[in-house]
């Protein structure tokens, strides 16, 4: 397989059969149109105005002004239940002022604002996407972790082959990735890779936290990658590719001069118990929701 099949979204987000049968083979689901032009529009106007934000900059300046690694280690983790902004290498001036527009610099947003902007809250809550991951076998999908990624031209950088369930982990494991392409995503600007099928092996590596400011990665599997082919995801922008939280996958460098913004949802089956390894810690009063019952208000 070469190019992998792709769907027109089904009406009310309920998976057909052979869109069942496409994700338990291959561990990944592409549908086209999932979300309007208008809606990703919206979503990037309203991600380009938070990181025009005081806070982006604040935080710019504190990377870009001290060597205290704490700080940094504290700022990512501490981002479970907030909206902070991670830039790429290379993004600061010696005197600690952004080298280009927040656009062209940042890596990405993280990892709470699904719970915390009204914006993104509304996109996210897509009882679209509730339908979808209940056809996959989910029974009760809690949103825990949303990430806009902004890949910039020439400077965003390759994410190597890994499993997601790594870094989010249940009993049993149900990590379940939502990735949305807010710009057509190409070979060029780096569109997402799997290996077809490959989910059906074992978890490689497990992320655990093991204090405040630390975690580790540990080997659960010395097991090789399957040799299959790796295909390539071009998706046009509305496009949503679901995954399974075991399907490995990569995504190359941009190397073109045009953005590759796309934002993803990991949900996790509150059927399953949370556990601690986790690195995500949320805060009393901002528990994860269900993609089932949690409606934003509208407005
Ligand atoms: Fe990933």
């Amino acid at each position: 397989m070469t190019v992998p099949p792709r769907f027109a979204t089904p009406a009310g987000g309920t998976p057909t059969p052979a869109m069942l049968d496409a994700f338990q083979r291959d561990g990944f689901l592409v549908l086209e149109q999932f979300v309007t032009p208008d809606a990703c529009d919206e979503l990037r106007e309203r991600a380009l105005t938070l990181m025009r934000s005081p806070a982006a900059t604040e935080h710019a300046t504190i990377f870009s002004t001290t060597s205290d690694d704490h700080r940094a280690d504290r700022y990512f983790m501490e981002s479970g239940d907030q909206i902070r902004f991670f830039f790429e290498d290379g993004a600061f001036a010696d005197d600690g002022t952004l080298r280009f527009e927040p656009e062209e610099c940042l890596n990405k947003i993280g990892h709470a604002q699904h719970d915390l902007d009204r914006v993104f809250e509304s996109f996210s809550y897509n009882p679209d996407l509730a339908k979808l991951a209940v056809g996959l076998g989910w029974q009760d999908p809690a949103l825990v972790q949303s990430m806009y990624i902004l890949k910039p031209p020439r400077i965003g950088g390759e994410v190597h082959l890994h499993q997601d369930a790594t870094f989010l982990h249940t009993d049993p494991d149900t990590c379940l990735g939502f990735w949305f392409a807010l710009e057509d995503a190409t070979e060029a600007n780096g569109c997402l890779w799997f290996l077809p099928g490959a989910h059906k092996g074992p978890l490689r590596e497990r992320n655990v936290r093991t204090g405040e400011l630390t975690t580790e990665q540990w080997n659960l599997s010395s097991a090789p990658w399957p040799n299959v082919e790796p295909v390539s995801v071009e998706a046009k922008k509305g496009t949503l590719v679901v995954f399974h939280g075991y399907a490995p996958h990569y995504s190359g460098p941009n190397q073109s001069d045009r953005s590759r913004h796309a934002y993803t949802l990991h949900a996790v089956d509150q059927a399953a118990q949370w556990l601690d390894s986790n690195w995500i810690r949320r805060r009393s009063d901002l528990p994860f929701r269900s993609l089932l019952t949690h409606r934003p208000e509208a407005g």
